[in-house]
C-alpha cells in the first residue's frame, strides 16, 4: 500500500487503511476502492494555511442581514416539478437526478432546460450522447433550442474553465459517471473520480451561484459506485421510481435541503416527451367499477400531498403446503402481521390460502394508515361481498385489533370529498379533531375490528 492511500467503500464512503471484502458500515461486498487520502487540491490548500494570512476572505453575516428573496428561485412550466424543488430551483443549488437507464432522466431535464432558458443561457453537458442525438430528442420534444448550449466534454477541468467564463444560469450534467478529472490517474466512473468531479461542480455552483442538475445512473444490480456517496454532497436528490416499461413515471424527492422530502410528482411518457399529471389521484383510481370485491381505497400522504390509492387483494387455495404471500406496493412484513390479525380478529383463516396484495399504479405505500384498507380488501374477498367504490378506509392497526389514530386526517378527507367519495371509515381516536368541522362525507368511526365486523 502506498503511503497516504486509503480504501473507501463506494457505497457509503466508509474508509479503511486495508482493503476489505465486506464493508463493516453498510454491509456491501467488494465495494472497496483505493483512493487518495485527501484530494490533491485539498492537500495543497491545507498546507498553505497560516494564521492571520487568510482572514480577509472570511465572510460573516449577522442573521438579520442575510438576504433572501423568493425571486431567487427559477421556475419551469412544470408546476409539479417546481413543487418537488420546494417552489423552484434556487440559484447555486445542486440537484442529483437518479433512476434506471431509459426511465426518462435526459428527456425531462431537456424539457426543464427549455423552460429555464427564459432566465438566461443553459448549458447541457453530455458525455452520453452526441450533440446530434440531443438535437434529435429536442426536435421530438418540439424544443427550438435557442439559449441552450450543448457541450460534448467530459474533463471537469475544461468544464470548470468554460462554465466560469460563460456563467450560464443552469447547467445539466448528463451523466456524472462520464466525467473525469484529467489531473488524476483513475478512469471515469470510479468513486474517486465521481467524488472529485462532484466536489468541483459544487464548488462552481456555490461560488458563482450557478445551478446544476447532475444525472446519476443506477444499474439494475445497484452496483454503480457513486450515487450513494453523491447523495450526501448535493442539495437535493430526485429519484425516478418504477420500470422503464411503465407508461407513468414517478419522481420522488428523496432529499431536499430547500424543500420537503418524499414529495412525489407523477409524469406520463408520451410520444413527444414527459407530461405532468396534475390530478394524480384520478390517475391512480382510473379503471374501476362502481362496486368491487377485494378492492378498497385509501388516501395516503406522500410528503405534503394526499394521493388516493386502491388496494386490491386476491385469495386462492394454496396448491402446495406453504401458503404464498405475493405483495406489490406494500411492505411484505406488514402484510404478514395483517394476515395474523385477520385470522385472530376477523376470523379469516389464511393458513392454507395464497394471498395476493397489489397496489396498482406503481407506487409503494409506506403510510401505515393504509392498514385498515388492506384488511378490508382481504375481508371483502374472503367473504365475497363487494364494497362501494365511493367509500374509503383510513387507519393503522395494532396487534390487539385496535384502530389507531392517523395524522393529517382532515387533509385526507378533503381529497376524498374533492373526488366525490361519499363515505369513509376512520379511527375513533380522530373523532375530536374531525367533528369540529363540517363534512359532506359520511364518517364512520371505528375503535377496533370488532366494531368493523358488526357493520359488515
Ligand atoms: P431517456 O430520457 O433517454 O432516459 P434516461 O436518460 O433516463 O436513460 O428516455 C428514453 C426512453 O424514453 C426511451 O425508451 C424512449 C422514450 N421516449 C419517449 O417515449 N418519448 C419521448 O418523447 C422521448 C424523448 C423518449
Ligand atoms: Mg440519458
Amino acid at each position: 500500500m502506498a503511503k497516504g492511500t486509503v480504501y473507501c467503500c463506494s457505497e457509503c464512503g466508509y474508509k479503511s487503511t486495508k482493503w476489505l471484502g465486506k464493508c463493516p458500515e453498510c454491509g456491501a461486498w467488494s465495494s472497496f476502492e483505493e483512493t487518495d487520502e485527501l484530494p490533491k487540491d485539498v492537500k495543497k490548500a491545507t498546507s498553505s494555511i497560516s494564521v492571520g494570512s487568510r482572514n480577509s476572505d472570511i465572510k460573516v453575516y449577522e442573521f438579520k442581514d442575510v438576504e433572501y428573496t423568493s425571486e431567487d428561485r427559477y421556475r419551469t412550466k412544470y408546476e409539479e416539478f417546481d413543487r418537488l424543488l420546494g417552489g423552484g430551483l434556487l440559484k447555486g443549488e445542486v440537484v442529483l437526478v437518479t433512476g434506471n437507464p431509459g426511465i426518462g432522466k435526459s428527456t425531462l431535464l431537456l424539457q426543464v432546460a427549455n423552460s429555464y432558458k427564459d432566465y438566461g443561457d443553459i448549458l447541457y453537458i453530455s458525455g452520453e450522447e452526441s450533440p446530434a442525438q440531443i438535437k434529435n430528442r429536442g426536435e421530438r420534444l418540439k424544443i427550438s433550442g435557442e439559449g441552450i448550449y450543448i457541450m460534448a466534454e467530459t474533463d471537469i477541468l475544461n468544464i470548470y474553465e468554460y462554465v466560469i467564463s460563460k456563467k450560464p444560469k443552469v447547467v445539466i450534467v448528463d451523466s456524472i459517471q462520464t466525467l473525469y478529472n484529467s489531473s488524476m490517474d483513475s478512469i471515469s466512473g470510479t468513486p474517486t473520480q465521481i467524488r472529485e468531479c462532484t466536489l468541483k461542480i459544487i464548488e462552481i455552483a456555490k461560488k458563482y451561484n450557478i445551478s446544476f442538475f447532475i444525472v446519476g445512473h443506477i444499474t439494475k444490480d445497484g452496483k454503480v459506485a457513486g450515487p450513494k456517496l453523491l447523495e450526501h454532497m448535493v442539495d437535493a436528490v430526485f429519484n425516478f421510481e418504477g420500470d422503464e416499461g411503465l407508461y407513468y413515471r414517478i419522481l420522488r424527492s428523496v432529499k431536499n435541503r430547500f424543500g420537503s422530502t418524499n414529495e412525489i410528482a407523477v409524469f406520463s411518457m408520451e410520444e413527444n416527451g414527459m407530461k405532468e399529471i396534475k390530478n394524480s389521484s384520478e390517475y391512480f383510481l382510473s379503471e374501476r367499477e362502481e362496486k368491487n370485491i377485494g378492492s378498497m381505497v385509501v388516501p395516503i400522504l406522500e410528503g405534503t400531498k394526499v394521493f388516493l390509492l386502491e388496494v386490491q387483494s386476491l385469495i386462492t387455495d394454496s396448491g402446495i403446503g406453504i401458503p404464498k404471500r405475493v405483495v406489490q406496493g406494500y411492505d411484505r412484513n406488514r402484510i404478514q402481521i395483517l394476515t395474523a390479525i385477520a385470522e385472530k380478529k376477523l376470523y379469516v383463516p389464511l393458513g392454507m390460502k395464497d394471498l395476493f396484495v397489489n397496489v396498482p399504479g406503481g407506487l409503494s405505500i409506506e403510510d401505515p394508515a393504509a392498514d385498515l384498507a388492506v384488511l378490508m380488501s382481504i375481508l371483502s374477498v374472503y367473504k365475497g361481498f363487494s364494497i362501494s367504490q365511493k367509500i374509503a378506509a383510513i387507519g393503522e392497526l395494532g396487534l390487539r385489533g385496535e384502530i389507531r389514530k392517523v395524522f393529517f386526517l382532515e387533509r385526507r378527507l378533503k381529497e376524498l370529498e374533492k373526488l366525490g367519495f361519499t363515505g369513509v371509515y376512520v379511527p375513533e381516536s380522530n373523532r375530536k379533531e374531525i367533528e369540529k368541522k363540517k363534512h359532506k362525507l359520511r364518517i364512520i368511526y371505528l375503535k377496533n375490528l370488532d366494531e368493523l365486523l358488526e357493520r359488515m
